[in-house]
């Protein structure tokens, strides 16, 4: 149905809500995307801005993902399992990662989509979200790549997703195009990496 389609608009935007650079212009009066790995997101906001700007724009960012997939499950009169919602929940999440990306309120340079992907993850399939965090959290761990932990959870999630039950083939597919996004927007992370020249981080560090 082409009215489905209309879920993209609202999704667009939520996803376009560009979290870091309004913490950052707010509170600290400085724009993240000049400082640091130059990048919108929450990572960075934690490299910039510290621990406290980091974790609100980490729970805002993951919201927005979440938040796209629940709406239309609570909003719209069909069954969690119809495959119908999934296909609406699956365009709305496609846009909120792609919005905040792209953002519109900030110019179309946003954040590489790895905790608006992690949202959508959580409400779309909860225990494949798990998976990914733990693959994030070895890799990011061992090596102190956040870019590289990102990378691996992208990859692993666009395999994971057909270990489980699915209601429609979307869904799988969508999360191999939720991969591609979110390593295309890591291409100069990956050219840092094997370059030796990624900036690492230290989860534990103070
Ligand atoms: O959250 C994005 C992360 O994987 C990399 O961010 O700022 O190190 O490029 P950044």
């Amino acid at each position: 149905n082409w009215t489905d389609f209309l879920w993209a608009i609202p999704a667009y935007f939520l996803g376009s809500i560009p979290t870091a650079v309004w913490v950052g212009r707010a509170k600290y009066d400085l724009d993240v995307r000049e400082h640091g790995s130059k990048n919108a997101g929450a990572t960075n906001t934690f490299r910039v801005l510290g621990k406290k700007a980091g974790r609100v724009v980490l729970t805002i960012d993951i919201l927005k993902g979440m938040l796209a997939v629940l709406i239309p499950y609570f909003v719209l009169p069909v069954p969690f399992s119809s495959p119908h919602l999934t296909h609406i929940q699956l365009v709305a999440s496609f846009m909120a990662v792609l919005g905040h990306v792209f953002p519109v309120f900030a110019g179309f340079k946003g954040g590489k989509g790895v905790a608006t992907s992690l949202g959508v993850i959580v409400g779309l399939q909860p225990l494949a979200a798990g998976i990914c965090l733990i693959v994030f959290l070895i890799v990011f761990i061992t090596t102190h790549y956040v870019s590289l932990g990102s990378i691996c959870a992208a990859i692993v999630f666009s395999g994971c997703l057909w270990l489980f039950p699915i209601n429609t083939y979307a869904l799988p597919i969508f999360g191999s195009l939720l991969a591609f996004i979110v390593i295309f927007a890591h291409r100069k992370n990956i050219k840092r990496l094997v370059d030796g020249t990624e900036g690492k981080m230290n989860l534990f560090k103070k």
